[in-house]
C-alpha cells in the first residue's frame, strides 16, 4: 500500500474524455500504460446470473432501477450480438445537463481507465472541447462536472486543456508547438492554432463522425451502426464507391471536411490579434475520423481552396491518431 501511494504521487495521467472514446496514458517513472474504453453502455434487464458473470468476467457494470448497464467496450460487443444500438452518455463532445444519470456512467468509465486502486492521487489533465463556431455551449457545466467526479475518485489535482491544443502539445514538439492541430472525432471536430504553446485561436463544430453515421445510415436506409462499422472497416476516399453507403459515408465525410476548412479561413480571418507569423505553419490531423485511406490527401485538396490568410507548410497525420489528445494532455501535466 505504501509502496503504491509513493508511485501514485510520481505518477501523472493524460485524458481524453471523448464523446466515443475515453483513453488515459499514465506515466510512471517514464514508463507508459494507455487504457482505452468506448464510452457508451447498453442496458440489459437485471438478473443475478448476469450480474455474476460480469463480475466474473471484470466487466465493468452499474445496477439502477432494476437494470445492469454494461459499460465500455463490452457493450459494443454486446449490443452487437442483440441487434441493438448502445446509448451514450455525451453528445456533441459534452455531457448533457438534462440528463442526470450520464454523471454516474462517465464515473463508472473513468474508474474503469484511471484504475484508482493504484493511481488515486496522481495529476490528471484531461480535454475538454472547444465552444462552437458561432453558438452557446455547456461547457462550463462539462468541465466541472469532470472535476468533480475526479476529486471524488481521489484525483483532487485535475484541470482541463483544450483538445486542439492538446493535439498541438502532442504532435508539434519539433516546431516548437507552433501550428495547427485538428482532432476529428464522434461528436465534434476541435480545431486550435498555437503559437510558441499559447493558444491563439480554439474552435469547434459540431459536424463529426456520429454526424456522418447518422447522415448516411438515413439516405442509405442503413442502421447507424452498420454504416459506422462500414466506415470504420472498409470506407476509403477512392472516388468510386462499391454502393449506396459508401457513396452517401463520402458525401457526408466531405461536407465535414469543408465545414473544418470554412471554419478554419472564418476563425482565422476573425482573430485580429493573429500574430504575423515570419513562416508557414504545419497542420497535423487527428482522432478516430482521419483514419480511413486518402483523408489527408481529400483533406489538403479541400483546405488549399479555402484560401486560409496563412501560409501552411505541411498537413500530416498525428503518429497515434486514437491517441494524440491524451498524449497531449499528458504533456501538459508534465511540463507543468
Ligand atoms: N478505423 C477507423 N476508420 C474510420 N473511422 C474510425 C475508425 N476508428 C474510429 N473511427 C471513427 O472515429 C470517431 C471517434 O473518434 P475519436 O475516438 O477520436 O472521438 P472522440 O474523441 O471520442 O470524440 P470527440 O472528440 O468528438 O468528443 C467515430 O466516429 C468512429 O466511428
Ligand atoms: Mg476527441
Amino acid at each position: 500500500m505504501i509502496f503504491d501511494s509513493v508511485q501514485a504521487g510520481r505518477t501523472v495521467i493524460g485524458l481524453d474524455v471523448g464523446t466515443s472514446r475515453v483513453v488515459a496514458i499514465r506515466e510512471t517513472g517514464g514508463q507508459r500504460v494507455t487504457r482505452s474504453e468506448l464510452n457508451a453502455f447498453l442496458a440489459l434487464p437485471w438478473s443475478g446470473m448476469t450480474e455474476a458473470s460480469l463480475r466474473r468476467e471484470s466487466i465493468p457494470y452499474l445496477v439502477q432501477d432494476g437494470e445492469i448497464l454494461v459499460i465500455g467496450n463490452e457493450s459494443a460487443r454486446l449490443a452487437d450480438l442483440l441487434g441493438r444500438e448502445v446509448r451514450r452518455p455525451m453528445t456533441r463532445g459534452m455531457l448533457n445537463p438534462e440528463e442526470p444519470e450520464s454523471l454516474a456512467l462517465i464515473r463508472a468509465i473513468l474508474r474503469t481507465v484511471l484504475e484508482p486502486e493504484t493511481t488515486a492521487g496522481a495529476k490528471v489533465r484531461f480535454s475538454v472541447p472547444s465552444p462552437p463556431l458561432n453558438g452557446e455551449s455547456s461547457l462550463t457545466f462539462h468541465e466541472a462536472s469532470l472535476r468533480q467526479i475526479l476529486e471524488d475518485l481521489g484525483y483532487p489535482d485535475s484541470a482541463g486543456v483544450n483538445e486542439g491544443v492538446a493535439v498541438v502539445y502532442s504532435e508539434l514538439f519539433e516546431s516548437n508547438y507552433t501550428g495547427i492541430g485538428i482532432s476529428c472525432g464522434g461528436g465534434l471536430c476541435n480545431a486550435a492554432l498555437a503559437y510558441l504553446s499559447v493558444p491563439a485561436v480554439c474552435f469547434s463544430i459540431p459536424k463529426a463522425g456520429d454526424f456522418i453515421d447518422s447522415s448516411a445510415a438515413a439516405v442509405a436506409g442503413e442502421m447507424v451502426t452498420r454504416a459506422r462499422l462500414v466506415k470504420e472497416q472498409s470506407f476509403h476516399f477512392n472516388g468510386n464507391y462499391p454502393d449506396k453507403l459508401q457513396q452517401a459515408l463520402a458525401v457526408y465525410y466531405d461536407d465535414v471536411i469543408q465545414t473544418i476548412s470554412a471554419g478554419l479561413r472564418v476563425a482565422l480571418q476573425g482573430c485580429r490579434s493573429l500574430p504575423r507569423f515570419g513562416r508557414s505553419l504545419p497542420l497535423v490531423l487527428s482522432g478516430g475520423g482521419v483514419l480511413p485511406e486518402g483523408f489527408r490527401e481529400r483533406f489538403e485538396k479541400t483546405l488549399a481552396q479555402a484560401q486560409l490568410p496563412v501560409a501552411i507548410s505541411e498537413i500530416r497525420l498525428a503518429r497515434r491518431p486514437l491517441e494524440a489528445t491524451a498524449e497531449g494532455a499528458l504533456a501538459a501535466a508534465l511540463s507543468e
